[in-house]
């Protein structure tokens, strides 16, 4: 990182200020502990640890929300969540602790050096995690994230809206840096729109979806795809249908995020309700159509498995709204629940579809001949015993490029030329 940072080429580089007023309150905390007076109360070391944990805090529960989403799925930038994780777990266990057991004892040489550790096992994980973010996270948002878009989580990370002073964490930045890195936090503020959620608004359309939701298959495989399926696996139709269904999950975790409090909670019922059709439905027709074709592969039965736990995180939600009743209005509360709710979900589903895309995949181009391929297909893409069978079809095309959309057009033609086929297991 370096040490005075007075320019900020890109907006999201204001990242760069940010660690370093937390890593100053850090270090002032870490100092305070070292420096209580044996015989004393702990008060002193309370209100730096205190700073410090509200705006560590704060940005990692920013990032969370808003950085992560955008950061496209590429090895390069694959986020240390664990530390992530940990770290947060770190926190609320000091927190807990000075609450419970030191904050009403005077301090003694055993409880100080107690403290003073766990001070700085927090200090070593948030070393860590700063680094890897401004080493491997930064590069990969400059590179990929528009300007518009950089600009919006800048101001996201220094202003939070749901506090009584909105602009506490900036004046608090503002306190650790020099004059000259001052001046560009200023000048970088003056680009902020008065409020520019507007701007994620505007481009929430479909088009905007190349993000972590696309990125499931490259636009190179979609290619090879193309020439694939026309003549080779029909299995690969798979790619097109996990694409789909990460978009749906994409879309309904962007508008848990931006549900507005006191607003209705439809918009959200209905985007999880297109994704739960969806997935509920890809999921059941695997299970019956597609790895009972495996019978004796444990890695079938894994898959399997892996859809229950789906359609159980599936359960959770409808229970939740059920217990808010569809017809509540949103407060932060149910905001913050449905998102954590949906986050889950999605990177549940995101686990096993790269899963299933990686290890069931494979085994089915190799081990099922073109026509029992061609059956799973048929039963993946079309609701054969439902009033609108094809609703899958028409589903899916909504979210694909032209290139997929024929694809899929030539994949159906040959669907329609082939008559269903009794197809045998194999062992
Ligand atoms: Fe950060
Ligand atoms: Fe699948
Ligand atoms: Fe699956």
């Amino acid at each position: 990182m370096p040490t005075d940072i007075t320019q900020l080429a890109h907006p999201i580089d204001v990242m760069y200020l940010i660690h370093k007023a937390i890593r100053a309150e850090a270090r002032r905390t870490r100092q305070a502990a070292e420096h209580l007076a044996i015989g004393g109360n702990f008060k002193p070391f309370m209100d730096d640890f205190y700073r410090w944990a509200m705006a560590l805090g704060f940005h990692e529960e920013a990032e969370y929300k808003y950085v992560l989403p955008l950061v496209p799925d590429l090895p390069s930038a694959r986020y240390h969540e664990g530390g992530h994780k940990a770290l947060l777990v770190g926190l609320e266990d000091l927190q807990r602790c000075l609450h419970e057991e030191l904050g009403h004892t005077i301090v003694i040489p055993r409880t100080q050096r107690q403290l003073v550790g766990k001070v700085i096992a927090l200090l070593i994980a948030q070393a860590d995690l700063l680094e890897e973010e401004e080493e491997r996270l930064l590069p990969v948002l400059r590179q990929h994230l528009g300007e518009a878009e950089q600009l919006d989580i800048a101001r996201r990370l220094l202003f939070d809206p749901e506090s009584e002073d909105e602009q506490w964490m900036l004046d608090w930045v503002a306190q650790h840096l020099t004059e000259a890195e001052c001046h560009a936090l200023a000048d970088l503020v003056a680009r902020f729109e008065p409020d520019s959620s507007s701007l994620i608004e505007e481009s929430g359309d479909d088009s905007r979806v190349p993000d972590a939701a696309q990125t499931a298959v490259t636009d190179e495989d979609l290619v090879l795809l193309a020439a694939k399926t026309a003549d080779g696996y029909p299995i690969d139709v798979m790619y097109l249908l996990h694409k789909a269904l990460n978009i749906e999950a994409w879309r309904t975790v962007s508008i848990a995020e931006r549900l507005d409090v006191g607003e209705s909670l439809h918009p959200f019922v209905q985007a999880f309700e297109s994704w739960e059709k969806a997935l509920t439905f890809h999921a059941d027709q695997e299970d019956v159509y597609m790895t009972p074709l495996l019978s004796t592969s444990p890695l079938a039965r894994d898959n399997e498995e892996s859809h229950q736990r789906l359609a159980h995180r599936m359960d959770e939600i409808r229970t939740y709204l059920q217990e808010v009743g569809e017809e509540a209005v949103v407060t932060t509360r149910i905001r913050r629940r449905l998102f954590g709710h949906v986050v889950a979900l999605r990177m549940d589903q995101e686990d096993h579809l790269e899963e299933e895309e990686e290890l069931v995949l494979p085994m089915i181009r190799e081990r099922l001949s073109i026509a029992q391929q061609i059956e799973i297909v048929r039963r993946l893409l079309l609701a054969l015993e439902t009033e609108d069978p094809t609703w899958v079809v028409t589903w899916l095309m909504h979210d694909l490029t032209d290139t997929e959309r024929k694809t899929l057009l030539a994949l159906t033609a040959r669907l329609a030329s082939t008559p269903p086929a009794l197809v045998a297991a194999v062992v």
